[in-house]
């Protein structure tokens, strides 16, 4: 597939997707997304590649879904086309995406970050679900996610009045999981990338795994499924050099892929 929305790179053993629509601000219209989720199941479908980075530009990291596309949607055509659906392809890859969000993650473009394993911030971070201003709500996970991150209170603030957070007030909120100096979002984020790709990769994926079902479920099964994948994971080659090089005071080399 040609990509015209978005950038994307290697480095080394990260995949770097850049949201890449300027004149709109990276605002998320239908081909954006079928981009993105391209470049995500490519990833994944990449033994080279053991973690990604989405980001935006210093300015927006995407300023919502496209609302002029949106603007003539039916009802009709909402319900039947189950409008915004499309987007739980982006949440199912199995390897993990960090986002790394400078200027304005509004509406889709602030649950699109949510949507990523974690989030890292530019200083100049501003984060918002603006929809109610518009005469809707949000519809790609923003009352459900962000109500998990940072509360009841916060986000029913967020989406009732539609004001912006800024990258402190994220980070204190546990938005996100670290904020850094604008000029450094890139490298740090595929730095963290770099760092998660550099272990063994099933067991990363099983980490995002139990970390995911922590959301979908009770304590006591999340406490079961998360016992069951650390069994699973002494059947690995991994462990074995994971613990030995440990032992033996050296570096790892994990290989299972
Ligand atoms: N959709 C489509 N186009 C958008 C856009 C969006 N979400 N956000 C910005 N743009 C476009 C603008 O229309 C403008 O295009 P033109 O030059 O052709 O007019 C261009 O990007 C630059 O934007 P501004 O001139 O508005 O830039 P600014 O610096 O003055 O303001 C902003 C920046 C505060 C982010 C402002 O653009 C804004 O409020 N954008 C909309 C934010 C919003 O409401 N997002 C929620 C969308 S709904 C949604 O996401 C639903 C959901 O739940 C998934």
């Amino acid at each position: 597939m040609d990509h015209e929305t978005i950038i994307i790179e290697t480095r080394g053993k990260v995949g770097l997707i850049t949201l890449n629509r300027p004149k709109a601000l990276n605002a998320l219209n239908s081909q954006i997304l079928a981009e993105l989720v391209s470049a995500v199941s490519g990833f994944c479908a990449d033994p080279g590649i053991g973690a990604m980075v989405v980001t935006g530009s210093d300015k927006a990291f995407a300023a919502g879904a496209d609302i002029k596309e949106m603007q003539a949607i039916s009802y009709a055509d909402a319900y039947s086309q189950d409008f915004f659906a499309g987007w739980e392809e982006f949440t199912r890859a199995r390897k993990p995406i960090i986002a790394a969000v400078a200027g304005y993650a509004l509406g889709g473009g602030c649950e699109l970050a949510m949507m990523c394993d974690f989030i890292i911030a530019a200083d100049t971070a501003k984060f918002g679900q603006p929809e109610i201003t518009l005469g809707v709500i949000p519809g790609m996970g923003g009352s459900q996610r962000l109500t998990r991150f940072v509360g009841k209170s916060k986000a029913m603030d967020m989406c009732l009045t539609g004001r912006m957070m800024d990258a402190a007030e994220a980070e204190r909120s546990g938005l996100v999981s670290r904020v850094v100096p604008a000029a450094e979002l890139v490298e740090e984020a595929v730095k963290a990338a770099a760092k998660i790709a550099d272990f063994s990769l099933p067991s990363v994926m099983m980490a995002k795994e139990a970390v995911n079902r922590a959301y979908e479920t009770t304590l006591a099964e999340g406490l079961r499924f998360e016992r069951r994948l650390f069994h699973s994971l002494f059947a690995l080659e991994d462990q074995k050099e994971g613990m030995a090089a440990f032992a033996e005071k050296r570096k790892p080399n994990f290989t299972n892929r």
